[in-house]
């Protein structure tokens, strides 16, 4: 047997310290978050992503009477990037989120949104910078790594 330590980073900022950069992408996550459809859960997600050639394209949680048949703020900003700008690579993504109308302390992606986040990574060819956003703090990682150690990808399906 032997054991195999998995390490991961978190840069941690409080609101003073955050960049120009950052703040924009947390107020484009917020402001996504606002337009959430989320009358089931009443738990409203917002994620902007930054893409190479410098535009920002956001998500919202999309819920729906039957549970399973809505999505995650993460893959609709995703899946949106991705189906817009095809070859365009994502360079970094934010995630803040509202419970009842109040910002959480840290919005941390599901595992299916991780999963997604890393076959972005892949297609982009880069590491995506994660940023995930409460009311004092951000949480800052570099890659999907950080978030999905572990993890299942392309590599161990056939050519
Ligand atoms: N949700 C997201 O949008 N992103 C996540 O990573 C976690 C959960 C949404 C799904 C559902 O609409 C609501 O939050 C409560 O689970």
């Amino acid at each position: 047997m032997k054991e195999i330590k998995l390490e991961t980073s978190v840069r941690v900022y409080t609101k003073t310290e955050w960049t120009e950069q950052q703040t924009l992408l947390m107020s484009a996550a917020m402001a996504a978050a606002q337009k959430a459809y989320a009358p089931y859960s009443r738990f409203q997600v917002g994620a902007a992503v930054l893409l190479g050639n410098g535009e920002i394209v956001t998500g919202s949680n999309q819920e729906n009477a039957a549970y399973p048949s809505g999505l995650c703020a993460e893959r609709v900003a995703l899946f949106y990037a991705g189906a817009t700008y095809l070859d365009i690579p994502v360079k970094a993504m934010s995630v803040t989120a509202l419970s009842a109308g109040k910002q959480v302390a840290l919005a941390a992606p599901c595992g299916g949104c991780r999963q997604v986040i890393l076959e972005s990574e892949m297609r982009a060819g880069d590491k995506i910078q994660i940023l995930l956003g409460g009311a004092e703090e951000i949480y800052v990682m570099e890659g999907a790594s950080s978030l999905l150690p572990v993890s299942f990808d392309a590599s161990v399906l056939p050519e």
